[in-house]
């Protein structure tokens, strides 16, 4: 069916009589959610992929359990018949819309957008006239035209907004809980046509209960999307930065900041280890590397960063100075990181500060253990980490223990268990607690020297 040819009216109608498919190119951790939400709203949904095993893990209906509800959700459409993953790139000559949902880093600083640009082909390869593509991978400025459009063209020989619509609706979920984030949040759509933007529009309502921000191109989307992560960035660095004076002053700054966040237009964020996962990492650099081209230094982005990517060699600092304090060299020194996950909650330690924090340990001659209770001991050991499963075990003689990563688990826990992992440790026992959940005052009590991010040693 040639969508492109249709009427918004015409494309819904179509839809709620189940006629429509939908293809989304790059199944991971975003892609097969929306292809999930997709199968709910009505589309017969085929995944391309480029890695079989994510295939048949999808044909075969499981084991996604890093995404809450996943598992549950692809057997629902797969067994219903509502979805089917393929490594081939031919399902797309039989789909009515295509969502790109392939990755995009940056490497170093600089962005990388070869994966984008090779399954743009892909798609413009075995594309018919009058599909509709959505492209959904967060990109840097013009990137849609200049590197999805072009390939789309240069693959398929068709014109774009002649012969197929293209539109960009940036992905804004959260790992963790990407299903309800998608069918919740309202979703940012723009097309290079009006017409791409109507259609779009009327597809991407269909999947979320949160509506539609239609904005006038796909330039402004792409900022949007990049603006949204740029904020927290540089919101992050800035309590970071704040939570280094606060230090010096031996005060702690969560009285700072929840004193100064009763002032309503004050919204101070939580300093820490520094910045991990799969986007804020990356994506001001997006924007950070096209200002550059057109001679615009974005230094307060570029700063953020840095201060950001600061904090693991900052925490090392505060664990040296602790150990010193206890009158232990780190060299020799046996430490134990508690959370290696790059976010609070989470299941995943790729792109995590903590890796950081531990290669630093180890250069300067530590022997560091790492227990996380929400990632898998077989995840953390193919990663390169002395994993423990236990955090008896974890703890049981070593110098130092580093609060790395705030899981609700250790708020809950730790504070009630100070005094057992304390009769584990060798003495004199130091905790550096990068997150600043633990009462300081409890802490010494039990005869711990203590350290943390953003609260000084009288705090
Ligand atoms: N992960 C997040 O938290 C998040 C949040 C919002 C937006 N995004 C954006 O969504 C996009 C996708 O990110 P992700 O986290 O889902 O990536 P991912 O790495 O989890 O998954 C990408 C998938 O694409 C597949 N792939 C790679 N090259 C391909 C190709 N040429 N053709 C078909 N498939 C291909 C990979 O095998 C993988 O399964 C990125 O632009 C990212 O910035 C991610």
């Amino acid at each position: 069916m040639a969508i492109f040819d249709l009427s918004p009216a015409d494309v819904l109608n179509e839809l709620k009589a189940g006629r429509l498919k939908a293809c989304v190119v790059g199944l991971g951790r975003m892609g097969l959610p929306m292809a999930c939400v997709l199968a709910e709203a009505g589309f017969n949904v085929v995944g391309v992929d480029v890695n079989r095993e994510i295939v048949d893990l999808v044909n075969s209906g499981g084991g996604f359990e890093d995404e809450p509800g996943l598992t549950d959700e692809v057997k629902k459409w797969v067994s219903a018949g509502r979805l089917k993953a393929y490594t081939s790139f031919g399902v797309i000559e039989e789909s009515d819309v295509v969502f790109i949902v392939v990755p995009t880093k940056a490497v170093g600083s600089k962005p990388d957008y070869g994966i984008l640009y090779s399954a743009s082909r892909s798609v413009g390869e075995h594309m018919n006239k009058g599909l509709l593509v959505i492209l959904c991978s967060t990109v840097g400025p013009l990137i849609t035209e200049r590197i999805v459009k072009r390939g789309l063209e240069e693959a398929s020989g068709f014109k774009a907004e002649v012969e197929f619509g293209l539109a960009y609706s940036p992905i804004r979920a959260t790992a963790g809980r990407v299903i309800r984030d998608l069918k919740s949040y309202p979703r940012v759509v723009a097309g290079l046509s009006n017409k791409s933007l109507e259609l779009a529009s009327v597809i991407i309502g269909q999947t979320t209960s949160g509506g539609v921000v239609k904005v006038s191109s796909v330039r402004v989307a792409e900022m949007v999307k990049l603006a949204e992560n740029v904020y927290r960035d540089v919101n992050i660095a800035l309590a970071n930065e704040i939570a280094l004076i606060c230090e010096r002053l031996g005060i702690d700054y969560n009285e700072v900041a929840n004193a100064a966040n009763t002032q309503p237009f004050c919204h101070l964020h939580v300093p820490g280890l520094g910045v991990g996962g799969h986007c804020i990492p990356h994506n001001p650099y997006f924007m950070i590397d096209y200002a550059l081209s057109e001679d615009i230094r974005p230094s307060l982005m570029i700063t953020a960063r840095s201060i950001n990517d600061s904090m693991p060699k900052h925490a090392v600092r505060l664990i040296v100075n602790g150990l010193r304090d206890c009158g232990k060299d780190v060299h020799g020194s046996i430490i134990a990181i508690l959370g290696a996950a790059f976010k609070p909650d989470s299941a995943d330690p790729r792109y995590s500060p903590v890796e950081e924090l531990c290669d630093e340990l180890e250069v300067l001659g530590a022997e560091v253990r790492v227990y996380d209770p929400l990632v898998p001991i077989d995840t953390l050991k193919d990663m390169g980490y002395d994993a423990y499963e236990e955090l008896e075990e974890a703890v049981d003689g070593v110098d130092c223990i580093v609060i790395a990563m705030p899981h609700s688990i250790f708020k809950e826990n730790l504070e009630s268990k100070l005094q057992e992992i304390y009769d584990y440790m060798r003495k004199p026992a130091l905790i550096v607690d990068c997150w600043r959940i633990l009462d300081p005052s409890k802490v010494r009590s039990l005869g711990f020297k203590y350290r943390a991010v953003g609260r000084g040693l009288e705090g």
